[in-house]
């Protein structure tokens, strides 16, 4: 059985460096020999960027799904082997890490119809994250495109928020989203970061007007913005860290997988 863990929210807010602190925690101080799939599923893709590794956009979903699609248009495919072929290249997209696998979703260009395609992502996508113990993603607050198709159900949904009144209303936004398309969630919390004490009393508030546990309170760091400004892999942040050590809880405490 695979966990998956889904990171949401507003845009800024920090979820991708959650998500490349979570990874952190997981490969160095979770149990060893688990597989794990990390997946960058917003489609302003950066996690790459944070944890250093380099981005091809050619191995990414959204570039064989575009260029796929463009040879169905051209019919260069043969009918048969439509799906083994798309099939195969989703593969070849996932990248083999020494600690993890990685899988950049990416935009799709293009107007049109990608039914085809997107039902055989479905599918192997399905398909491929059962081959996993763990599953990291690090989504849009939207969870469109492909995500609404291939997270069915998610074990934990993180939505990441600051201080803002801003990221909490996306927080509602995302929950309704989950509701209407019909993803199953199994357990939901907020993670504030750039946490600063004075913010404690407002965003507890603002957390219990939605009605959604905090798992945690991520605090501001220095060292992040530090890491972030040079492109410095967040994996080497120091294991001291607050921001890292309070990320860490959450995944022991909440989440209970390290
Ligand atoms: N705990 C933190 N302390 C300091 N800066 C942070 C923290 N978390 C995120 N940031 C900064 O906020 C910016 C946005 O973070 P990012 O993870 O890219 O947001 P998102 O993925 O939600 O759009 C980054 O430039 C990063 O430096
Ligand atoms: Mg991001």
């Amino acid at each position: 059985m695979s966990i998956l863990i889904a990171v949401s929210g507003k845009g800024g807010v920090g979820k991708t460096v959650i998500t490349a602190l979570m990874l952190k925690a997981i490969t160095e101080e979770g149990i060893e020999d688990r597989a794990i799939l990390v997946i960058d599923a917003d489609p302003d893709a950066n996690l790459a960027d944070v944890l250093g590794i380099p981005l091809d956009v050619k191995k990414t979903l959204g570039y064989v799904a575009t260029e796929f699609k463009k040879e169905l248009e051209k019919a260069s495919i043969s009918e048969v082997d439509k799906a083994t072929v798309l099939q195969t290249r989703v593969l070849e997209v996932v990248q083999e890490l020494p600690k993890f696998d990685f899988l950049v979703m990416w935009r799709t260009e293009g107007e049109g119809c990608y039914c085809f395609v997107n039902a055989v992502l479905s599918n192997v996508l399905e398909w491929l994250m059962d081959q996993y113990d763990i599953i990291l993603a690090d989504c849009e607050a939207g969870l469109e495109h492909f995500n609404r198709r291939v997270f069915k159900a998610i074990d934990y949904l993180v939505l990441v928020t600051d201080q803002s009144k801003a990221s909490f209303d996306t927080v509602k936004r995302v929950l309704d989203v989950v509701h209407e398309v019909g993803i199953r969630v199994r357990n939901v919390g907020i993670v504030v970061n750039k946490f600063r004490e004075h913010y404690r009393e407002r965003v507890t508030k603002l957390a219990s007007e939605i009605g959604v546990e905090i798992w945690g309170f991520v605090p501001y760091s220095e060292a992040i913005e530090e890491f972030m400004s040079e492109a410095r892999s967040l994996m080497e942040l120091p294991r001291d860290e607050a921001a890292y050590v309070a990320v860490k809880e959450v995944l022991k405490k909440k989440i209970g997988i390290l």
